[in-house]
C-alpha cells in the first residue's frame, strides 16, 4: 500500500488506519494534535542492529555514534543510548544535551567547524573520546583549553580528502570546495607538531564523505585513504592513532515503490539504498585485495561510524492535518480544476522539503486502506510561496501532484513517511508556529510523549521585552 513498507515494518494498517508499532496514529494526533512527530524505537534498534552488523564482518572493533544533529530530542537520544549506540555531537549544546541523556564521556565524540572556547572546555572537561579538529587552528585552540585547564584532550583530524559523492551538493562533505577539514598533508604536519605534546593527544582521523550517499562504493574510496593514511603515520609517528572515523552518509529510501513522479537525478538520490554493512565489508575486501599494508594498518584500530539518517530517518513519521481546501482552474485535469490542499505541516517543520526538495511520501493515514488514486495540489500552512510539497521552481524534483484518496476535505489526518531525520531538528517557529510534540512507540509497544506541544508563551519566552 505505501510503498515503503518491507519485511520487518513497523507501519501497518488495521481497520483502514495507519498504526505504527500497532498503536493508531489517528488516534495519538487526536490525542496529541498535529502537526506531530511518532517514531519507534523498535525500528530505531533495528536500524542500529543493521549498522553494527558489520561488526562482525570486518577485522577491527567497530563503534557506533549516532549523528545527534539528525534529531536530539532527549527521549530520543536516551532510546539511542538504551540500544548501546554512542554518539557524535556538534555543538556545545548537542554535548549538553547527550551528557544529560546520560552518556558518558568516553561514548562522546564532537564534532563541528566553529567551536567556542566554552565548547571545547566542556567537551574536555568530560574527557570525551575525541573532539574532532576541523583545522590546524582549531588545534591550537584545543590544545591551548588543555593546557589552561592542566590535563590533556583526545582528539581525532578531520581530513578532506576529496572523495566525491552523488548526493546533493549541499550535502557534499569530503571535497575541498567544502568548509570541512583539513587537507591530508596539514594533518601528518599537525601530528609531527604535537607528537610531544602533554596537552593533546591525537586519536585518530576522520572523513565524512556526505549524507544520503547513492553509491556504496564511496565507502570503498574513504576505507582506502583512512588505511593509506594509517599506515603513513604508522611508519613515520612514534605516537600511533587508535581509531579511524569513516562517518555517515548511509542513505534512506525515501521513494520505495512508491513511484514517485520526480526527475532521475533526484529519484536516483532518494531512492538510494544499499545494507551498510554490506558496503563496509566490502570496502575492507577491496581495501585487502588492493593494499594489504594498508589494510592490515586499519585492522589494528577500531573504526568509528556516524550514522544519522540511517538510524532515524524511516524511524519517524509526521502526522499533518488538512485545515484548508479550495479549487483552482486546470484545463488539463479530470473536472477542469487542480484541487489543492493546505496542511499544517510546512517547511517550518520540513526545511530540507524547501532545501533540498526532499520526498516524503504522503498518505491519508485515515483512509489508509482506500486506493490513493486522485491528484492534489499540496502546501503547508506558511506565509510563503515556497511552503509547497511540489517543485516551485519547475525542476520536477518533486510530483507536481500528492496522490491520496478521493474526496480528502479539511480535518483529515495525512502521514507523511520516512521523515524521522533532519525535520524537528531542524525546524523554527517561522510564521509564529509552535513546534510540535512528539511521541515514541517505546520497545513494548507503549506510546510516551517525549515531547510537548509547544504554547504561545513558548513564542516569546526569549524576548526580553515581553
Ligand atoms: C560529520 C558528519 N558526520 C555524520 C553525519 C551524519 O550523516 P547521515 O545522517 O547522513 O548519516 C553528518 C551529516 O551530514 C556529518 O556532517
Amino acid at each position: 500500500m505505501f510503498g515503503l513498507i518491507d519485511n520487518d515494518s513497523y507501519l501497518t494498517v488495521s481497520d483502514g488506519r495507519l498504526c505504527i508499532d500497532g498503536v493508531d496514529a489517528v488516534e495519538l494526533a487526536r490525542s496529541h494534535a498535529t502537526p506531530l512527530f511518532i517514531y519507534s524505537e523498535a525500528r530505531i534498534r533495528r536500524n542500529i542492529a543493521r549498522l553494527t552488523d558489520a561488526g562482525g564482518r570486518i577485522p577491527c572493533p567497530m563503534k557506533a555514534c549516532y549523528a545527534a544533529k539528525a534529531m536530539s530530542t532527549l527521549g530520543i537520544l536516551r532510546a539511542i543510548r538504551n540500544a548501546e549506540c554512542d554518539i557524535e555531537v556538534n555543538s556545545g549544546g548537542e554535548l549538553w544535551k547527550a551528557l544529560r541523556a546520560g552518556f558518558s564521556g568516553d561514548r562522546i565524540i564532537f564534532n563541528g567547524t566553529s567551536k567556542e572556547a566554552w565548547e571545547i572546555e566542556l567537551a574536555i572537561q568530560n574527557d570525551v573520546y575525541a573532539i574532532q579538529a576541523d583545522s590546524v587552528y582549531e588545534l591550537s585552540l584545543i590544545e591551548a583549553a588543555a593546557r589552561s585547564l592542566g590535563t590533556n584532550a583526545n582528539v581525532s583530524l578531520r581530513l578532506v580528502p576529496e572523495i566525491e559523492s552523488g548526493t546533493h551538493s549541499g550535502l557534499r562533505t569530503a571535497l575541498l570546495t567544502s568548509k570541512f577539514g583539513m587537507m591530508p598533508d596539514e594533518a601528518f604536519a599537525a601530528i609531527a607538531q604535537y607528537a610531544d605534546s602533554d596537552h593533546l593527544v591525537i586519536r585518530g582521523i576522520h572523513l565524512h564523505v556526505g549524507s544520503q550517499n547513492p553509491d556504496p562504493s564511496v565507502y570503498a574510496e574513504a576505507l582506502a585513504t583512512l588505511g593509506r593514511f594509517a599506515l603513513r603515520l604508522g611508519r613515520i609517528s612514534s605516537r600511533p592513532i587508535e581509531h579511524i572515523n569513516i562517518g555517515g552518509g548511509f542513505p534512506v529510501d525515501h521513494i520505495g515503490g512508491t513511484r514517485a513522479d520526480i526527475n532521475e537525478d533526484q529519484a536516483a538520490i532518494l531512492s538510494a539504498y544499499f545494507d551498510p554493512a554490506g558496503a563496509l565489508e566490502s570496502a575492507w575486501q577491496r581495501l585487502a585485495a588492493a593494499d594489504p599494508a594498508a589494510a592490515e594498518a586499519v585492522s589494528k584500530l577500531t573504526l568509528l561510524i556516524e550514522p544519522g539518517r540511517s538510524i532515524i530517518g524511516d524511524a519517524g513519521i509526521c502526522l499533518t492535518t488538512v485545515r484548508n481546501a479550495k479549487s483552482r482552474p486546470n484545463a488539463d485535469m479530470p473536472g477542469g480544476v487542480d484541487q489543492w490542499l493546505l496542511t499544517d505541516a510546512g517547511f517550518n517543520i520540513l526545511l530540507s522539503m524547501e532545501t533540498y526538495k526532499w520526498y516524503y511520501h504522503l498518505i491519508s493515514a485515515q483512509r489508509a486502506g482506500v486506493p490513493h488514486e486522485t491528484r492534489y495540489k499540496v502546501a503547508g500552512p506558511l506565509c510563503d510561496g515556497g511552503d509547497v510539497y511540489f517543485d516551485i521552481e519547475g525542476k520536477g524534483r518533486l510530483p507536481e501532484y500528492r496522490m491520496l484518496p478521493a474526496g480528502v476535505e479539511p480535518g483529515e489526518v495525512l502521514a507523511l513517511l520516512n521523515c524521522g531525520a533532519y525535520s524537528l531538528a531542524q525546524a523554527s517557529q517561522y510564521n509564529g508556529r509552535f513546534l510540535p510534540a512528539v511521541v515514541l512507540i517505546g520497545i513494548d509497544g507503549t506510546p510516551q510523549l517525549i515531547r510537548r506541544r509547544e504554547t504561545l508563551d513558548d513564542l516569546i519566552r526569549a524576548d526580553s521585552l515581553t
